[in-house]
Order: structure tokens, then sequence, then C-alpha cells
């Protein structure tokens, strides 16, 4: 298999999926979204400082807390406020206790104002 066949291969695994509208979040907040059809849990879809779009998987690691749903949005962190738990969307690394496990970030893309995510 040449490198150009290995390029093909793995960008035909991965696909875009359409989460919402960027209107669809006020700025400086959250959304949680279930996207039907796909194999996917609720998402948390994150608004920062205009259209700047952040997409993670819903639950807080710590106890499923809805981050979309119940979520404080700081700048880039994500408070949940079950425990004052807090996560970085832009990566997923927790940081801040009892939150330990990191949650789940997608890439995303915006096109013509519609947010989507590159799943595998
Ligand atoms: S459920 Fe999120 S910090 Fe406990």
């Amino acid at each position: 298999m040449t490198d150009d066949d290995m390029k093909t291969t793995s960008a035909a695994k991965t696909r875009l999926v359409r989460v919402c509208a960027v209107e669809d979040v006020d700025e400086e907040d959250t959304l949680q979204v279930e996207v039907e059809g796909e194999d996917l849990s609720a998402l948390a879809v994150y608004r920062v400082q205009g259209d700047e779009i952040y997409v993670s998987d819903d639950f807080c690691t710590h106890g499923k807390a809805s981050l979309g749903d119940e979520g404080y949005l700081e700048g880039h962190i994500i408070e949940c406020t079950w425990h004052d738990g807090k996560f970085d969307i832009r990566t997923g690394e927790p940081v801040a206790l009892p939150c330990t496990e990191p949650i789940k970030v997608y890439p995303v893309t915006v096109i013509d104002g519609e947010v989507y995510i590159t799943v595998k």
C-alpha cells in the first residue's frame, strides 16, 4: 500500500455530521444536541466569542451531568454545576477536581452557518 492509498483509506473513514446551526447557540452559552440517526452520544455545543464553536460529548465524566444543558461556560472552560468540576473545551482535558477523566471533543467545521463535526 502506498502513502497515497493510506491517506485515501484514512480520509474515507471519516465524515462530517451536521450538529446544529451556529445561531441555535447563544453567544457565551451552551446547547445540548442529540443527533438523530447517528451512533453518537448526546453532544454539548459551546459558542465562545462570536462564532467560535466547540463540540464535546455532553455528559460530564464525573457523574453524567449534562454539560450542554446545565454547564456554565466561562471563556474556554465549562464548569459542571453538579460538583464544580471543569474542562477545557478546546482539548477536553479536566482542569478542576473532582473531574479527572477528559471529555471527548470533536473537530468542528462551520459551513454556511451550520456546525459539523468530523466522526469516524
Ligand atoms: S457530575 Fe460533573 S463534577 Fe460531578
